[in-house]
């Protein structure tokens, strides 16, 4: 077992290359199965989550190799099977959308209620409602969905909620309906939007991705195409917080300044210097201190629930007292319980954090609840005196790849260790 063990008060400083997006590029494999043939994706990240799924295709006929350490090919064409395997679906959400996709490729398809953080309840009801309005039919037995459907017919779909995951979902299973398929409330966010120009690109024919409301009029069948998976949002703001808490100077490369500006916005208003320059951005902290913000989660162009425990991190050292308020997931303060043990003084209240500011945090050793939460430890970590060594480290792997390499490339005295070698006085 590893552990991270890292020794705060380097402020960061250089540059760092923001990978491809996780969360682009799960949805997009799996829109990649309604191409009967071989898809070519580029910037793909190798995380966790990423080889959990590429299993899952490999148990499904999907065959696949990597060209280059990010370029992927995709043969879906001899994909050979409408079942999947269940404990290996259970393992992340993004597996969920699968169903669709079988099911417009066999009309039958048998995939487990879907795992991921332990962030919330996160139910699959949306999903769920809008597929059965796309006239498909199923039942669920012992934790496994079972669907059927003759070929998806288009329908007007008005989300209850703008769901990420159902809005790509459904986007997935209409792309070959048969007439026209308008999904109203729908999600906006990059993500959302790439999946639709992969699969224009493939010869779908959808408009309105970005904006509330999503037009798919169904074609017949896909063609291959080569494409490229956006640059991770998510990485490039924890790069940017930790830039800005550590009081550095990042130039983080491929960072798509418009994707981050919820984010960025805070920031700014917290006092951090944050510039597009050509090819990146650069996050910089001149002043000593950081101004207390208020910030509330809301679905995109609102501020992304996923940065939330990140951006409060930060706050735990600004100067004064902040409010973050949650309204996505109703767990998702899990690891303000772990930087409370490094002296933060954060009080939960409902879906409120309110966090007072103190000068120093302390290292010690916390446990990573769940992916962002991880991450935002480790950013904690590097600001904090003395060493603080965060275990779990499954959670950070599933979203983060290089994360030692580049932060200590920009500085950052970090070591990741088998927890024997770690637990040696000074030894990192
Ligand atoms: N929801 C329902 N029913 C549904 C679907 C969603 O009630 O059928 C609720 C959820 O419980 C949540 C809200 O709707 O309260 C929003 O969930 P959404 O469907 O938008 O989230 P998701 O698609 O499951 C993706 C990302 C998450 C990210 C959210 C919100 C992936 C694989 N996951 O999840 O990423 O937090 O959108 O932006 O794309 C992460 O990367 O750390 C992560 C958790």
């Amino acid at each position: 077992m590893e552990n991270l063990y890292i020794r705060g008060g380097n402020a960061l400083s250089g540059e760092v290359e923001i990978g491809g997006s996780k969360n682009d590029a799960l949805a997009i494999l799996v829109g990649a199965i309604l191409v009967p043939g071989i898809t070519v994706l580029r910037n793909v990240p190798v995380n966790t989550d990423i080889y959990n799924l590429l299993n899952i295709f490999q148990h499904m006929g999907v065959k696949y190799r990597f060209l280059t350490a990010t370029t992927l090919e995709l043969d879906a064409s001899q994909l050979t099977t409408s079942e999947t395997p269940h404990d290996l679906v259970r393992q992340m959400r993004a597996s969920f959308n699968i169903l669709g996709a079988l099911m417009a490729r066999f009309g039958h398809a048998e995939v487990a209620m879907p795992g991921g953080c332990n962030i919330g309840a996160r139910p699959v009801n949306f999903h769920i409602e809008g597929l059965r309005q796309l006239g498909a039919q199923f039942t669920l037995e012992h934790g496994v969905y079972y669907g059927k459907v003759d070929r998806f017919l288009g329908a007007t779909i008005n989300l209850e909620f703008p769901s990420a995951g159902t809005t790509q979902h459904l986007m997935i299973a209409a792309t070959c309906a048969f007439g026209t398929t308008i999904i109203e409330n729908c999600a906006a966010e990059p993500e959302v939007v790439n999946l639709a120009e992969f699969l224009n690109a493939c010869g779908a024919k959808i408009e309105g991705a970005g904006t509330p409301t999503i037009v798919i009029e169904g074609v017949k069948t896909l063609h291959p195409t080569e494409f490229s998976i956006l640059p991770d949002r998510m990485q490039a703001g924890t790069y940017a917080v930790a830039a800005a808490i550590t009081r550095g100077d990042v130039f983080l490369k491929n960072a798509v300044y418009e994707h981050c500006r919820p984010l960025f916005a805070k920031m700014l208003d917290a006092g951090i210097q944050i510039d597009a320059e050509e090819g990146g951005v650069r996050v910089r902290r001149s002043a000593n201190s950081i101004l207390p913000i208020d910030f509330k989660t809301m679905p995109h162009p609102g501020f992304p629930t996923d940065m939330q425990p990140i951006l409060a991190t930060m706050l735990a050292v600004a100067d004064g007292t902040s409010v973050v308020t949650e309204t996505i997931y109703e767990n998702r303060f899990r690891y303000t319980m772990e930087l409370a043990k490094m002296g933060a003084d954060i009080r939960i209240s409902g879906r409120n954090a309110i966090i007072t500011g103190i000068k120093r945090l302390s290292g010690a050793p916390v446990v990573s609840p769940d992916l962002r939460g991880g991450a935002a430890l480790v950013v904690a970590g590097l600001v904090a005196e003395g060493t603080t060594e965060v275990s779990d480290l499954y959670h950070i792997d599933r979203g983060y790849e290089h994360f030692v390499e580049n932060l200590r490339g920009l500085g950052a005295d970090i070591r990741r260790l088998n927890v024997k070698e770690g637990s040696l006085p000074c030894s990192v």
